[in-house]
C-alpha cells in the first residue's frame, strides 16, 4: 500500500474569497482516501508567477485556473504542463482562448438550440496596420446597419462578439439607437442579436464538472442582488433541459467550469450567453449560492486528482454532429442524447459514487466552516476590496447573513 500525495494548484489573480474557503475546508476535511489500495492525501498550493524552463517537471496533478484567459505567461505554463506533464486543468486554455461567445452561438445553432437570430458586423473603426487600407478598399462592402436592424426587428441587443462583464452591451429599440450604438462601438467586433423579449424567467446555470446549479437571475438588479434566492421556480423537465444544455456546451468545448444564461419565452429556454468559462466566483455576487460553488469546486477537483482523470486534450465534436444530423430526432430527443455524451465524458456516475463514498463528510464540514471566523474574514476581505469604507460593515453583514440563511436551509 503506497502513500500518495496529490497536489492541487490554484492559479489565481484577483480572487480572494473562494480560495480561502477552498483551502480551509480541504484542511478541515483532512482526507486520506483508500484509492485502489493506495492511501491518497491532498495538498493545495497557490501557483506563483516566475520564469520557467519548458522542460522542468510540474508539481501539480490538478490546477484550477482563473487567470490564463488574460495572463499569457501562466497560460503558456499551463499549456506546456498539459502537453508535456499530463496536468489536468479547469478550464482547457486553448478552448478559452479561441471559443468566444460567437463560436458558442454557432455551435449551439448547429446543434439545434434556439439561439435568437444573431448577426456579426465588421468593426466601425480599426487600429492602423500596414495591410488595412488595401484590404478594406478591395473587399469591405459598404452596408447600412439599419437594414440588418430592420430585418432582425426591435428590440435587439448590440454587444461584443467575445465580451463579458456587460461591457459594450446596448439594448436597441430603433434604427436611430442602432446607428448610435454602432458608432460608439469603436474597434470592437460586434453582434446584433434579436432580444428575447418578453421573457418571464432569466436563469444562470453554473456548471462545475457534472454539477449544475440553476439560479434565478435578475440582470436589472444592482450587482450584489442579481443572483436571486429563489426555490422551486422550475419544473423537473425544465431543470433537466437546462442541465443538458449547460453540460452539452461545457463538454463540447472542454469547459469544466462555466456559467450559462438562458431566457424563457413561451416555455422555451433561449440561450444568450453560454461562454463564461471564467465565471464570477465571488461571495459579493453569489452570496447564498457561494458555499455551493466552493463545495462543487472541491468535489470536482478532488475527484479529478484522486482518480487521475485524464485531460481531454483535443475537442471531439463528431459525436454531437452525428446526433444533430439525425432528422428523426426532435430538439428534446437530441438534447437528451447530447446530455448522455456529456454525462459520459464527465463520468457523472463514477463522480457521484466517489462523492458518496469518499466525501460524505463534506456537507457537515462545510456547514461548520461557514459559521467560522475564517469564513467571516474571507467575506470581509472580499467586501473590503470592492466597497467604500463606510459600506464595509453593512455589506459584510449582508453577505454573511445570506450565508447563514444558506446554512439554515441546509440544516432543515
Ligand atoms: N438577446 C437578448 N435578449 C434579451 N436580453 C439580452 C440579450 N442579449 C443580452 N441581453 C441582456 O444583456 C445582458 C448582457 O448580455 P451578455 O450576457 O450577452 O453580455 P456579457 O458581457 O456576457 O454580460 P455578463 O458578463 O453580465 O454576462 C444580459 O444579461 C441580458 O440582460
Ligand atoms: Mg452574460
Amino acid at each position: 500500500m503506497a502513500q500518495i500525495t496529490k497536489r492541487i494548484g490554484l492559479s489565481l489573480g484577483a480572487d480572494l474569497c473562494w480560495p480561502i474557503c477552498y483551502e480551509e475546508i480541504l484542511k478541515r476535511l483532512d482526507l486520506e482516501l483508500d484509492i485502489g489500495g493506495d492511501r491518497v492525501r491532498f495538498e493545495v498550493e497557490r501557483l506563483t508567477i516566475e520564469p520557467f524552463d519548458l522542460r522542468q517537471p510540474v508539481r501539480y496533478d490538478v490546477v484550477l485556473d482563473r487567470i490564463t484567459h488574460w495572463y499569457h505567461t501562466s497560460r503558456e505554463w499551463i499549456k506546456k504542463a498539459i502537453l508535456m506533464d499530463d496536468l489536468y486543468v479547469l478550464n482547457n486554455p486553448w478552448s478559452l482562448q479561441s471559443m468566444e461567445k460567437a463560436t458558442s452561438y454557432c455551435a449551439m445553432m448547429r446543434l439545434g438550440f434556439p439561439v435568437p437570430d444573431t448577426w456579426m458586423v465588421p468593426p466601425k473603426e480599426y487600429e492602423p496596420s500596414p495591410d488595412l487600407q488595401p484590404t478594406l478598399e478591395r473587399y469591405a462592402k459598404l452596408f447600412d446597419i439599419t437594414e440588418i436592424g430592420d430585418q432582425l426587428g426591435y428590440p435587439s441587443y448590440m454587444k461584443p462578439y467575445d465580451g463579458g462583464a456587460w461591457v459594450g452591451v446596448d439594448r436597441i429599440n430603433d434604427a436611430k439607437a442602432l446607428k448610435a450604438a454602432y458608432e460608439k462601438s469603436g474597434t470592437r467586433v460586434m453582434h446584433l442579436q434579436k432580444a428575447v423579449d418578453p421573457h418571464d424567467l432569466f436563469v444562470r446555470c453554473i456548471g462545475v464538472g457534472p454539477q449544475v446549479r440553476i439560479v434565478n437571475y435578475d440582470p436589472s438588479a444592482p450587482l450584489h442582488e442579481r443572483y436571486q434566492v429563489d426555490f422551486n421556480f422550475l419544473t423537473a423537465d425544465e431543470a433537466r433541459t437546462l442541465r443538458d444544455m449547460t453540460l452539452t456546451i461545457n463538454t463540447f468545448f472542454g469547459w469544466d467550469f462555466n456559467s450559462c444564461e438562458a431566457l424563457r419565452q413561451d416555455g422555451l429556454f433561449q440561450p444568450i450567453d453560454f461562454a463564461n468559462a471564467c465565471p464570477d466566483s465571488q461571495v459579493t455576487s453569489l452570496h447564498f449560492h457561494f458555499p455551493w460553488l466552493v463545495k462543487a469546486q472541491l468535489r470536482w477537483s478532488l475527484f479529478c486528482a484522486a482518480t487521475d482523470r485524464k485531460m481531454r486534450r483535443t475537442v471531439d465534436w463528431d459525436p454531437y454532429y452525428e446526433i444533430a444530423d439525425r432528422d428523426e430526432l426532435d430538439y428534446e430527443a437530441k438534447l437528451a442524447a447530447y446530455g448522455a455524451i456529456a454525462n459520459q465524458r464527465l463520468e457523472s456516475e463514477r463522480f457521484e459514487e466517489f462523492c458518496d463514498h469518499h466525501l460524505s463528510q463534506l456537507d457537515e464540514v462545510a456547514l461548520e466552516f461557514f459559521a467560522s471566523d475564517t469564513a467571516l474574514e474571507a467575506v470581509r476581505t472580499k467586501v473590503e476590496s470592492l466597497y467604500p469604507a463606510h459600506e464595509i460593515d453593512s455589506f459584510t453583514d449582508h453577505f454573511w447573513g445570506l450565508i447563514q440563511f444558506w446554512r439554515k436551509t441546509e440544516m432543515e
